[in-house]
């Protein structure tokens, strides 16, 4: 009788292997990409289960349903964008206008303009008509290689309409490969209700919607807007205790437009990340460097607002707080909804280099999300979530602007573009 064949015990079975590609896998922090030169690899159950070059691959007995051919492109992590507002109603071109005339970001909000506009439009807006409007904008992110997104409520400001937000942000989920990560930011501003009651409104927010939003289960972190158009120290304090109290992680909008020491108290309360940041002090870098938090840069509003103070660049690097970068996309300080272009101003406008501005949409990304364990690096265990570019270098993708170089992309180890 004929012997049955057996398989070699260790012969590896896939389900898609790219082959033939320069991987940059940004796994070794700022330095060159952590470029794999001829690289392969491949992707099981949505992760990553085998990293090399093509001759490590040569030796090793495998089996793969699907092959990729990367054909000398690049490929690198799903781009993450870990600060947006993309769910709202309306929009302020009209406040653009008044910019150009020669109004201030402040002088709108102070008037009234501002984050209350969006306000009063997105509590008039449908859940559908929101998640139609967040869905086009995600789209393109996605289009541009973002496989993950942070979403904040903050157009609400009462329950109903802050669960309304945080609800369409479970729904963009359900609707497009990207993992969406949401922020409780019921603290963006005060409103109408609660004018001159910012006391109140504080109240409202640690003592009524944030239990009922934890309870809920409808956010992964809260926010606040740290600022002399936002809320103050104390009032700001209030908030990461009551988050602290819930569980959720806590992250914050400070030194933005000035400097209110906000990072320096949210790294008392572990927070992940201090956001926009042009205001902030070397005591608030030191401070953010103790409590191992991610700078999170947004080049996008600096650009929009024509703000001319630069953020301390090279003092963060000097502490070695991670820098990420995101679009900060929202209707008042920055209408924009291009991964690909803050790459290019996050070079241009803050002299970061290529490398330190993929890292700031990839692995620091990932931390300034909480999410360093499984996403921003392409590594062996990390989620699937791959994108290819047609590029010769990864300086190409900070360099140029206008052609999407994007030719494929996989989210959990599924190709969707
Ligand atoms: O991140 N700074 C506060 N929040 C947004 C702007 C919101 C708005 O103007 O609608 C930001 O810049
Ligand atoms: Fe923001």
């Amino acid at each position: 009788m004929q012997k049955k064949q057996t398989e070699t015990p260790n012969r590896e079975n896939w389900e898609t292997l790219w082959i033939n590609a320069n991987i940059a896998t940004m796994a070794e922090g700022n330095v060159d990409y952590g470029t794999i030169f001829n690289g392969a690899l491949a992707v099981s159950k949505g992760k990553i289960v085998w990293l090399g070059t093509m001759d490590e691959l040569a030796i090793i007995n495998y089996s793969s349903r699907q092959i990729l051919d990367g054909k000398g492109k690049w490929l690198t992590p799903g781009l993450i964008d870990c600060h947006t507002h993309i769910i709202y109603g309306g929009n302020r071109a009209n406040e653009f206008e008044m910019r150009l005339q020669g109004k201030t970001y402040e002088e709108i909000a102070f008037a009234g303009g501002g984050i209350l506009s969006t306000v009063a439009a997105t509590r008039s807006a449908s859940e559908q008509e929101l998640l139609a409007d967040a869905k086009y904008r995600l789209m393109a992110l996605h289009k541009e290689g973002v496989t993950t997104v942070e979403v904040k409520s903050g157009y609400g400001l009462n329950l109903e309409t802050e669960i309304k937000m945080l609800k369409v942000a479970h729904l963009l989920e359900k609707e497009l490969p990207v993992t969406v990560e949401k922020t409780f930011l019921g603290a963006h501003a005060i409103p109408i209700e609660f004018q001159n009651n910012s006391h109140g409104y504080i109240n409202e927010v640690c003592n009524n919607m944030l239990p009922r939003i934890s309870e809920l289960g409808l956010a992964d972190a809260v926010d606040v807007f740290c600022e002399n158009i936002g809320f103050t120290l104390d009032e700001t304090k209030q908030v990461l205790e009551a988050a602290n109290k819930f569980n959720l992680p806590v992250k914050i909008h400070a030194e933005q437009l000035s400097n209110m020491k906000g990072a320096e108290l949210a790294s008392k309360y572990h927070a992940l990340s201090a956001d926009h940041l042009e205001h902030l002090c070397e005591e608030g870098i030191k401070a953010m460097c103790n409590a191992n938090m991610t700078a999170v840069l947004l080049p996008g509003a600096y650009y929009f607002l024509r703000e001319t103070q630069l953020p301390p660049i090279e003092l963060l690097r000097h502490y070695q707080v991670p820098i990420a970068i995101a679009t900060d996309s929202n209707p008042g300080s920055s209408p924009i909804t291009s991964i690909q272009l803050m790459l290019n101003m996050a070079c241009t406008l803050f002299k970061l280099t290529p490398c330190e501005a993929l890292a700031g949409v990839t692995v620091n990304a990932a931390k300034a999300l909480g999410l360093s364990d499984t996403k921003g690096k392409i590594a062996i265990g990390y989620d699937a979530d791959i994108a290819c570019w047609n590029i010769e270098q990864p300086a190409q993708l900070a360099y140029q602007f206008g052609v999407n170089p994007l030719t494929a992309l996989m989210k959990a180890g599924k190709v969707v573009i």
